[in-house]
């Protein structure tokens, strides 16, 4: 079988997990995977943290719980959706291609796109631009085909949280092509373990935690059990 298809198939989510080394190198070829994810703009609006070392990773096991996946795993990978880095984010992007042989043509457009791009960010105080914008585009609707833009931080948040998704599966499909294992986990004091991380409350909300590690003898895997595809998915 295809060896993407393989890991995907495999994967489960791991509740019990062997006390083993993840090495800098395997650490890094996750963390690269998880990096590549399509995002929204490209504009990658979250962080990981890697945590492994044994103070914090004890603490931020206690912080989800003491769940056993969280007790057990050799790292917790917390993935953190992060709507205040767009800006650096977008400059860093035109940096790079200012030294990577781009046309002077292409990046004038980059630097254009990402000039109106803002508008799809900013929410003013209080969100009230942010609404403001919702308002008008709400009133064009009626005339015209179009989308809708974040509003308030929850739709910042709501608009990061898919791209940090995307990472997070492609973290858990890297680590099981490695030779490892994982476990998602919601559960977990999120100010806490923001506080732990020295997150900001303003611009982070953490998304998951992903324990990750070599799966035990003593993890019992139950039969995996989803809805048959017709509840799932509908051809139209
Ligand atoms: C967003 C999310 C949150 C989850 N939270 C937890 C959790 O807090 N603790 C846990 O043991 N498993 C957690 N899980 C794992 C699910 O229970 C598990 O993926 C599901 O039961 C299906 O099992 P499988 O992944 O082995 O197919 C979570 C999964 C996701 C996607």
């Amino acid at each position: 079988m295809n060896q993407i298809l393989e890991a995907i198939l495999q994967r489960r989510a791991i509740k019990v997990f062997d006390p083993v080394e993840i090495s800098p190198d395997t650490r890094e070829q996750i963390l690269h995977a998880a990096r590549l994810a399509p995002s929204s703009f490209n504009i990658q609006p979250y962080r990981f943290y890697w945590v492994e070392t044994p103070q914090m990773k004890n603490e931020a096991a206690r912080l989800c719980f003491g769940q056993s996946p969280a007790a057990t795993a050799s790292a917790l990978v917390v993935a953190v959706a992060d709507i205040g880095s767009w800006k650096a984010t977008t400059e860093s992007e035109l940096a790079w291609m200012r030294t990577a042989g781009f046309s002077e043509t292409k990046i004038a457009e980059h630097d254009r796109r990402a000039k109106s791009g803002k508008w799809f960010f900013i929410q003013g105080w209080f969100g009230v631009f942010g609404l403001l914008k919702w308002t008008i585009l709400r009133a064009l609707h009626f005339w015209k085909t179009m989308g809708t833009l974040p509003v308030a931080r929850q739709g910042m948040f709501k608009w990061a949280t898919k791209s940090a998704s995307l990472a997070c599966q492609n973290l858990m499909i890297a680590a099981e092509a490695l030779g490892l294992n994982t476990c998602p986990m919601e559960g977990f004091d999120g100010r806490r373990l923001g506080r732990l991380l020295g997150l900001s409350g303003k611009y982070h909300e953490i998304v998951m935690v992903i324990a990750i590690g070599k799966k035990s003898a003593r993890h019992v895997d139950h039969p995996q059990w989803r809805r048959p595809l017709a509840a799932t998915v509908r051809i139209v």
